[in-house]
């Protein structure tokens, strides 16, 4: 709030929640700052009609940070199925006798189906490396038609229905944004339409999934397995997944190369930059 009577730009992050109360705090004409030039792709963080409403504009990051997210997703995925985590686990803590014929036997992806939510820049991004790198079967859902190029020399196929994607998925990957439509998404029911063996992968947002109920299918074994590396009240984990040895837990890592970094702060200073000269900002998130 203080920030707001006294910058003309801020340039928040992931982690900072701008809301309306914050923005009710201070007085109108106290309210120095214009621009709020996201350091980051999503901006769920932002409550965009009440920044609006203060006659503030928003930009974000898109497109910097698809290759890193898309990488990240396959490496969860793969620490998922071939029981990474564990075997770390096992051999930090001295508990690892030596190579055993059923010892943490994992699943193997080739051939087994990927169901996509969310088939923007990242969800096509993901299903491109898994269709072509690991052999693996993409369906996929979005709120829009996906465009022709965007699935071109792919064999990925839509789903008319969640319930139909939720039906065909030996893997379940979520790449949408936390909207009021999306929030609570994979709820206990949802969770219960996946078939038991599925695994779950979510680097999008963690409030897409209601973690008592993830924790409670994959205690159940209604689940084989979850790798989370976004949750729904970072940096507060859901205490009931901690102790599971069937999730990979991560600490929202999705573009943290040093290149993605410095990719995202550059986009940030070309929307600030724009805004200081009076041009259109090329990164301009409406409501
Ligand atoms: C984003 O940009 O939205 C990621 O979650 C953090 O880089």
């Amino acid at each position: 709030a203080a920030l707001l009577a006294w910058a003309d730009v801020l340039c928040p992050t992931v982690t900072d929640r701008l809301d309306a109360a914050l923005f009710e705090a201070l007085p109108a004409a106290q309210q120095t700052t214009r621009l709020l030039a996201n350091f980051g792709v999503g901006f769920n963080h932002i409550d965009l009609t009440a920044a609006h409403a203060r006659g503030l504009r928003v930009t974000n990051t898109p497109g910097v940070l698809t290759d890193a997210t898309a990488e990240l997703t396959i490496a969860a995925l793969l620490a998922l199925a071939r029981r990474l985590g564990e075997g770390e686990r096992r051999v930090r803590a001295g508990r690892w006798h030596g190579w055993a014929p059923t010892q943490l036997l994992g699943q193997s992806l080739t051939g087994r189906t990927l169901g996509v939510f969310g088939f923007g820049r990242i969800g096509a991004a993901v299903a491109r490396r898994a269709e072509l790198g690991l052999g693996m079967r993409v369906r996929y859902l979005n709120r829009s038609p996906v465009a022709a190029s965007v699935v071109k020399g792919l064999e990925a196929a839509p789903c008319t229905s969640l319930d139909e994607l939720l039906a065909v998925s030996d893997v379940l990957s979520l790449h949408c944004p936390s909207t009021p439509e999306t929030r609570g998404l994979l709820n206990a029911e949802r969770l219960r339409q996946l078939r038991p063996g599925t695994l779950l992968v979510n680097t999008a947002r963690g409030d897409l999934i209601d973690e008592a109920a993830l924790a409670t299918a994959l205690s159940n074994g209604e689940l084989a397995g979850a790798a989370l590396d976004v949750h729904a009240r970072e940096p507060v984990v859901e205490p009931a997944l901690l102790t599971l040895e069937n999730v990979v837990l991560l600490p929202h890592l999705g573009s943290a190369t040093a290149a993605t970094r410095e990719a995202m702060g550059r986009r940030a200073a070309l929307n600030i930059e724009a805004f200081a000269a009076g041009t259109p900002l090329p990164d301009l998130v409406r409501g």
